[in-house]
């Protein structure tokens, strides 16, 4: 998305965002109240941050094929993809999640009792982790495509025994189906795959996989214009009922006893 384009997206979404008050959903009041706006204790993060600091200090050259870079239509032909080379410490400076974003997926999973949580993209595994200490009863299956990523964020999960979570190493496109067949999940967070069309697809697959209410997190909603276009009709989606937007990532909500109403909430 061109800067004069986010410029007016932001200014169009500050116009009409709200914080606490004016807000008269209770449901959302409360969330607001008691999860969005409620810091956590940042000691309790002590082990992601020393990772996210360590990546961010290592000079490790990884290889791979960039997911995001192919074409529609071309999966099945690695000869098209992008081979990526890339020092670890400039994936973590440019594609890790915010600490204050991630301490918010952690007050989430808490805040609404969640049990089974999707992540979609785990990178080296800092947000996973998180999400992780919400609690040894919440069972976390992450999938990462990108092979030597995925190493790292295992060795990380292996060595700081956060054993709740289950790494799925894989495309999307090609293991989506598997890892959640006949699973319910409370919370999903999307934040792989940048395209609109596939964000599209991922969350048409995943509709019958979450529960009644349960929650989508999806990130980047705009990156690009198609991201932009995919949040616009997931929000409008006939199953969402309440979405929040947050400019940079979209919540939406599944549960019938909520009003259809949109919001943009400043964070
Ligand atoms: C923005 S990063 C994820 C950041 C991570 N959730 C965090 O908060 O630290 C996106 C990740 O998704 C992975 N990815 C992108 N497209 C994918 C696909 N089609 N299948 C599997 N993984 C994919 C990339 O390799 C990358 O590591």
């Amino acid at each position: 998305m061109n800067a004069f384009f986010t410029a007016k997206e932001y200014l169009q979404w500050l116009i009409n965002s709200k914080a606490r008050h004016g807000i008269h959903s209770p449901f959302l009041y409360q969330f607001l109240d008691q999860c969005l706006y409620r810091e956590s204790e940042k000691s309790l993060f002590e082990i992601p941050e020393k990772h996210r600091r360590n990546l961010k200090n290592d000079h490790t050259i990884l290889e791979y094929i960039d997911l995001g870079a192919g074409k529609r239509n071309q999966r099945n032909n690695n000869s098209n993809k992008k081979i990526k080379r890339i020092e670890v410490r400039q994936i973590a400076l440019n594609s890790l999640q915010q600490p204050r974003y991630c301490r918010l997926f952690y007050r989430m999973i808490k805040y609404f009792d969640c049990r089974n949580v999707l992540e979609m993209g785990t990178s080296f595994g800092v947000t996973t982790s998180y999400m992780s200490l919400a609690g040894a009863h919440v069972i976390i299956d992450s999938i990462e495509g990108a092979y030597p990523i995925a190493e790292l964020a295992g060795n990380y999960f292996s060595e700081n025994k956060f054993t709740n979570i289950i790494l799925h190493r894989g495309n999307f496109d090609f293991i989506l189906e598997d890892v959640i067949s006949g699973k319910s999940y409370d919370l999903v967070f999307m934040d792989g795959n940048h395209r609109g069309s596939r964000t599209l697809e991922y969350f048409q697959k995943l509709i019958k996989h979450i529960n009644p209410e349960g929650v989508v997190i999806i990130d980047d909603i705009r990156w690009s214009e198609s991201m932009l276009n995919a949040w616009k009709e997931i929000k409008n989606h006939n199953d969402v009922t309440l979405s929040i937007d947050l400019f940079r990532m979209g919540i939406v909500f599944f549960d019938i006893r909520l009003k259809k109403q949109e919001f943009a909430i400043r964070f």
